[in-house]
């Protein structure tokens, strides 16, 4: 199954932060490991999905010129604005359908596309595969815990790092794990654009 808006909103106005990402020490690492995956580079303009309350953008805002947050959940979205990230925006959208115009240098998927639906999954990739930028990084990254979702974290990242690979054949991957979770990052053009 997939999961609405609505059903992510409960979640964000009973517990505020429903899975403990402002003071989880496991959260704190993996979002470090899953960032040290990408290039020693500056990322103009960066899309971070399914961005939740903004913690991971924290960190990742460090990395960015302008970071854009989406996230479907408008609580969540309140909270992550609160944070005063200053080169960062959040907006409250749901993808496929709110993708947003323009070209991303990085585009970052963290425990998110499990949740679409099979056919919001393609749509998604596509928007992706259509505006990364010719020398960009899509960073994903999934829990391997039982999960309410049909697909997991091993289908999504198979089908994005092939949708990726498929249309920029030149390119690097570059992967993490740990017992409960995957990531990668798709580094277009491989070695010699990321800087490293
Ligand atoms: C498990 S949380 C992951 C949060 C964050 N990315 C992280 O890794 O710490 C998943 C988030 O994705 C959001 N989300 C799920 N499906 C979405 C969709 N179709 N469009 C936008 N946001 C979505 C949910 O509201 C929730 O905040």
């Amino acid at each position: 199954m997939s999961r609405d808006a609505a059903s992510f909103d409960r979640l964000y106005r009973e517990a505020g932060d429903p899975w403990n990402y402002e003071t989880s020490a496991y959260e704190a690492e993996k979002y470090a490991r899953c960032l040290a995956l990408l290039p020693p580079r500056r990322f103009p303009r960066a899309l971070e999905v399914g961005c939740s309350i903004g913690v991971m953008s924290e960190t990742l805002a460090r990395h960015c010129d302008s970071l854009l947050g989406l996230d479907f959940a408008p609580t969540a979205i309140d909270r992550a604005k609160t944070r005063g990230i200053p080169n960062a925006r959040f907006e409250v959208a749901a993808v496929p359908q709110d993708w947003p115009e323009g070209q991303w240098d990085l585009i970052v998927l963290s425990e998110v596309l499990y949740y679409l639906s099979a056919t919001g999954l393609e749509d998604v990739l596509r928007l992706i595969v259509d505006s990364l930028a010719p020398d960009g990084v899509c960073l994903v990254a999934g829990y391997l815990g039982p999960t309410e979702t049909t697909l997991t974290a091993r289908d999504v990242e198979a089908l994005l790092l092939a949708a990726l690979s498929a249309d920029r054949p030149k390119h690097d991957i570059r992967r993490d794990a740990a017992p409960t979770w995957i990531a990668a990052a798709f580094v277009c053009g491989g070695a010699q654009s990321s800087g490293g």
